[in-house]
């Protein structure tokens, strides 16, 4: 079979919430590894293996970096080379909400913000529109309607084809649903964080997107890579934890952490799976999860994640021996 049909024999692609769009189980995110500071080539190979794999989501913000925007350069530079052909297999995203450019106009939730930086973002990327774009964090300082009156701007004008919000709480998000379902633009999709280490999601914020029909693609499932057997025996060079630009610090890798990975790796060995791919397996449980963002820093590890799609399901006492391990 061609290439081209090949990609899509193996993923599993899920609708996002109530929506028409249908979104692949694993996504690649380009927060990390995809930056200016990273190996061009490395990075080119990851977007086209991905792809190759039916991985039809990326998952980019202005800020991603360093420096900041540096990662849709990349990415901008990989599509003209490589990729043009094929926009429309693509579901491409951007953000707006962190520190992207000094002055008063170049962070959280403003209309003047979210509108220039998506102009900057297209513009990175040598795109028409993004397919989804995201209010990346509430601004406690800006009225709400007027963040979602400016993703709703955005959609309007072509921009985006979607509107989706980012680390919002469940009240936070049952109040953007309203007002941008007033404005005739449903929010199609929230992004959250997820994972065995970070639960925050199951104490309200799935259930308020399943009354909504909003989808829910989760980020950092492999708790930045700390969920995976690579910090068993220490933190190994050129993993992000000994990196000075990674997010991951050193400190949140408690040897309580690594216990708990030792025995969850147990389970992992049993299923026949690495622990990375046990990680992604579990936030994938609950229908409510759209898809997983994970990130990456080698080829390998995205052949990983898609390894789990023959092997997604759990048994009762698989989920009750890792929710004992957690919750010890
Ligand atoms: N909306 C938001 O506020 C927000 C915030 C954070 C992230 N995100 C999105 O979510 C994406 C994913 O976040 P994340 O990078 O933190 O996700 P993650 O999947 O939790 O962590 C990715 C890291 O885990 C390690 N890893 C992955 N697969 C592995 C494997 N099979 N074996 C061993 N190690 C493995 C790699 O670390 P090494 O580099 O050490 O190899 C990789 O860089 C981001 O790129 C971004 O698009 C969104």
């Amino acid at each position: 079979m061609e290439k081209d049909q090949l990609r899509y024999e193996n993923m599993k692609y899920s609708r996002c919430g109530k929506s028409g769009l249908l979104l692949p189980k694993i996504s690649l995110g380009l927060w990390h590894n995809f930056a200016g500071v990273d190996v061009y080539e490395n990075s080119k190979e990851m977007v086209l293996r991905a792809f190759d794999l039916g991985i039809t989501h990326f998952d980019l913000a202005n800020n991603y970096g360093p420096p900041p925007g540096s990662a849709e350069e990349t990415f901008g530079k990989i599509l003209r080379e490589e990729l043009s052909a094929y926009r429309d297999q693509m579901i491409i995203t951007s953000k707006a909400g962190y520190l992207m450019w000094p002055g008063p106009y170049g962070e959280w939730g403003s209309r003047k913000y979210l509108i220039s930086s998506c102009d900057q973002s297209l513009k990175r990327m040598g795109l028409d529109y993004v397919d989804i774009f995201y209010s990346h964090r509430p601004d406690p300082d800006t009225p709400l309607e007027e963040t979602m009156m400016a993703l709703d701007q955005i959609v309007r004008s072509g921009k985006s084809l979607y509107a989706g919000i980012s680390n919002y709480d469940p009240e936070q998000s049952q109040q953007a649903f309203d007002i941008l379902k007033s404005l005739g633009t449903p929010c199609v999709v929230h992004q959250p964080s997820y994972s065995m280490f970070n639960r925050w999601v199951e104490d309200g914020l799935l259930n308020v997107l399943e009354k909504n029909g909003v989808g829910s693609v989760v980020f950092s499932p492999l708790f930045q890579g700390l969920l995976t057997d690579k910090y068993l025996k220490g933190i190994p060079e050129g993993s992000r934890a000994a990196k000075s630009h990674g997010f991951l610090q050193s400190s949140q890798i408690t040897e309580e952490k690594i216990h708990k990975i030792k025995a969850l790796n147990l389970i992992a060995e049993k299923r026949g799976q690495k622990m990375a791919q046990l990680a992604l397996c579990w936030v994938l449980r609950d229908p409510r999860v759209t898809s997983v963002i994970i990130g990456a820093s080698k080829v390998s590890q995205i052949e990983d994640a898609v390894g789990i799609l023959d092997n997604l399901e759990f048994s009762e006492g698989e989920l009750t021996s890792i929710e004992a391990i957690l919750k010890a």
